[in-house]
């Protein structure tokens, strides 16, 4: 059977500043998928990542259906009507556009789609980060699809060794989808030169080279190429089927034991470790640090089995020890170099400004 997976995320609105959604909130987008779902999707589940609403569903109506995207909308919508009604921070944040105009991509909320043809098995898991961008999956993915060194399954599986086609889009560029496919293990080295530059270069999907099916959807979305300012970070999800041809669930998961440095961390504007955090977790320290989640699935005709939290494991607590520390280590040095983002990435004007109002004191010796 040939099926869809859609997972949406929107900021609706948190409690207490950007930490997570109230129960009502998430009462709301699940009563609206529920009621006006029936008939449209399979089956869906719904969960949070600090202030981020996901919504997985599971359809027959393929990627990009007007419907479907509505559906998400409308409950999105629901959400911040009650985020209002509460007071909650931000209420309505990633619904930039007034009203749906058929697909919620470059509305705001962030969108991960694939469609496939059922394998007998087909386990999958589901990415949802906070206080980060799109390019914080570029490291893990290409570390599980394309380096034996992190995963040596590249050169165990027959089917995994003939490599992976990346798509990779140019988030920068603004007036349409500015994308380039690359192969592993030929383009290495170029993939790597993208892949570097998390702000501007994000991989858009990774299919297999052995049978072409999709095993990678990742959100692409720039809230700022939308609003024009700042309005929030471009929390990203991703969608990651494993196994057979596709790297394991383990493969996948073990690079986010790095907990490298992404930004987004306080205001969009610092750099902080990218935490893999059980599901439903808020966020704190420093409205940080970012964090990551990920739910584990299996599908059969359509139906979704339980959530399964991948990084609810006694290993994960003490990767979550080294990501605190990593957090300490860098916000020890404040506003210094490293830790804040380039001037031209910064998401405030503050500084701007200041520099603008400097500019005729300088003088040139
Ligand atoms: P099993 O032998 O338990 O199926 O595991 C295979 C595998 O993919 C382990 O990473
Ligand atoms: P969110 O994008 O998660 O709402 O975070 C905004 C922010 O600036 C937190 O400091
Ligand atoms: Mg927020
Ligand atoms: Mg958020």
């Amino acid at each position: 059977m040939k099926i869809t997976l859609t997972a949406i995320k929107a900021d609706a609105g948190s409690i207490g500043g950007h930490i997570c959604p109230s129960e009502q909130l998430l009462a709301a987008v699940e009563d609206t998928i529920s009621r006006q779902g029936r008939g449209l999707i399979i089956d869906y589940s719904l969960n949070y990542t600090g202030d981020d609403v996901a919504i997985l569903l599971t359809h027959d109506r393929g990627i990009d259906n007007e419907r479907v995207h509505r559906l998400t909308w409308d409950a999105f919508l629901a959400g911040t009507e009650v985020a209002k009604t509460q007071g909650l921070y931000g209420a309505g944040q990633d619904l930039l556009k007034d009203a749906f105009s058929g697909n919620t991509r470059g509305l705001g909320p962030a969108v991960a789609e694939m469609e496939f043809e059922e394998r007998p098995n087909e386990p999958f898991l589901m990415f949802t980060a906070d206080k980060t961008e799109p390019g914080a999956y570029n490291l893990p993915l290409f570390l599980a699809f394309a380096d034996p060194m992190h995963n040596a399954g590249l050169i165990l599986s027959p089917a995994a060794g003939k490599g992976y086609l990346f798509t990779v889009m140019d988030v920068d560029y603004s007036e349409g989808d500015r994308v380039i496919e690359l192969v592993t293990p030929e383009n290495m080295y170029d993939l790597a030169t993208l892949l570097r530059d998390n702000g501007r270069f994000v991989v858009e999907s990774i299919h297999s080279r052995h049978d072409g099916g999709i095993s990678v959807s990742c959100c692409t979305t720039r809230l700022r190429n939308i609003a024009g300012k700042y309005v929030g970070k471009d929390d990203p999800i991703m969608l990651v089927r494993t196994q057979k041809n596709f790297p394991a669930t383990g493969e996948v998961l073990a690079p986010f034991e790095i907990c490298h440095y992404v930004s987004g961390f306080m205001r969009g504007s610092h750099v902080g470790p990218l935490m893999p955090v059980k599901a439903r977790s808020s966020v704190s320290f420093f409205d940080g640090p970012p964090i990551v989640s990920c739910l584990a699935f299996s599908v059969r005709n359509g139906i979704l089995t339980e959530a399964v939290d991948a990084f609810d494991h006694p290993y994960w607590d003490w990767v979550r020890e080294k990501a605190a520390q990593k957090a300490h280590d860098i916000r020890e040095q404040g506003f210094s170099g490293a830790a804040m983002l380039g001037i031209h990435d910064l998401e405030y004007v503050g500084i701007s400004h200041r520099l603008d109002a400097l500019e005729d004191d300088f003088i040139v010796r």
